[in-house]
């Protein structure tokens, strides 16, 4: 496979086009942002890192029947994926109070388990800070429709309960996480973009210890946001 031209750069992946027009690769930065972009900083090492992670975690759920993107690994930082028509939509999927729903629903208890998983669809947009949508919303916008977004939902918890199941053997509790997803060439849907600390929550299901991009949010130092994806990596790869 070869990278053909650049096609996109964004905060944290460049996109770079194939000689296979159904196929792309996602080359992970080293960059790291938080609050749509507004902070940002370089850790060396996050792209093969988050490359790596996300890897192992896209392998897994192809390996439980879900379809992903994910074709492999061209070199320590780059993915080929297949080239799919992303939905703007960002699906968030929580099993835990933390975050944004914490802070919006300060009657449930940081840290308290949700009585079921709860899917939530953002609209993908840094300038209009991702409002949260209702599928009503969601549909009216033209970026779904009601099938679809049923559909979404349904794939969205398969992910949720492997990739629970996933961590849990490394003892780790996934908090929440969010999907990007996308119609193949057959109008399927796939998980697309990536898996790792930067979209998702860990705790360690022990010390309750952060391993996951939290820790920048909060102000940790490059070396110590370094520390924390490098222990992630250990974790869910090297286990
Ligand atoms: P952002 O600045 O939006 O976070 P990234 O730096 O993550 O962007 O760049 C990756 C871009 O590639 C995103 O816009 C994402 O939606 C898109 N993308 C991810 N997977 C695929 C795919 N399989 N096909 C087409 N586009 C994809
Ligand atoms: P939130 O609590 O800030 O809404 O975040 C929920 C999950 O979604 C969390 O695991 C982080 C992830 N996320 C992203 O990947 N990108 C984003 O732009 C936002 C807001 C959250
Ligand atoms: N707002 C997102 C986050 O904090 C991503 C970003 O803006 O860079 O996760």
């Amino acid at each position: 496979v070869c990278f053909q031209r650049k096609i996109w750069e964004g905060k944290t992946k460049i996109v770079f086009s194939t000689k296979d027009p159904n196929l792309i690769i996602l080359k992970f930065k080293d960059d790291i942002t938080a609050l749509d972009g507004k902070k940002r900083d370089v850790i060396p090492g996050k792209g093969r890192i988050n490359a790596s992670v996300s890897s192992k975690l896209f392998t897994e759920l192809e390996r439980r029947g879900i379809l992903t993107h994910f074709v492999k690994m061209v070199n320590s930082t780059s993915m080929l994926v297949r080239k799919l028509d992303m939905i703007k939509i960002e699906i968030v999927c929580r099993n835990y109070v933390a975050g944004q729903f914490a802070r919006r629903f300060p009657m449930f208890k940081e840290g308290a388990k949700l009585s079921r998983p709860l899917v939530e669809f953002y609209l993908k947009s840094d300038e209009l800070g991702d409002p949260l949508l209702t599928e009503d919303h969601a549909i009216l916008l033209g970026l779904t429709s009601r099938g679809e977004a049923l559909r979404a939902k349904a794939l969205t918890l398969r992910v949720n309960e492997a990739l629970t199941t996933f961590m849990a053997e490394r003892n780790l509790k996934l908090v929440d996480f969010k999907l990007e997803l996308g119609r193949d060439g057959s109008g399927k849907l796939r998980v697309g973009d990536e898996l790792d600390a930067d979209c998702m929550r860990l705790w360690d299901s022990e010390t309750g210890n952060v391993l996951d991009k939290d820790v920048y949010r909060k102000g940790a130092s490059v070396a110590e946001v370094q520390k924390i994806y490098g222990e992630l990596y250990r974790r869910v790869v090297g286990g």
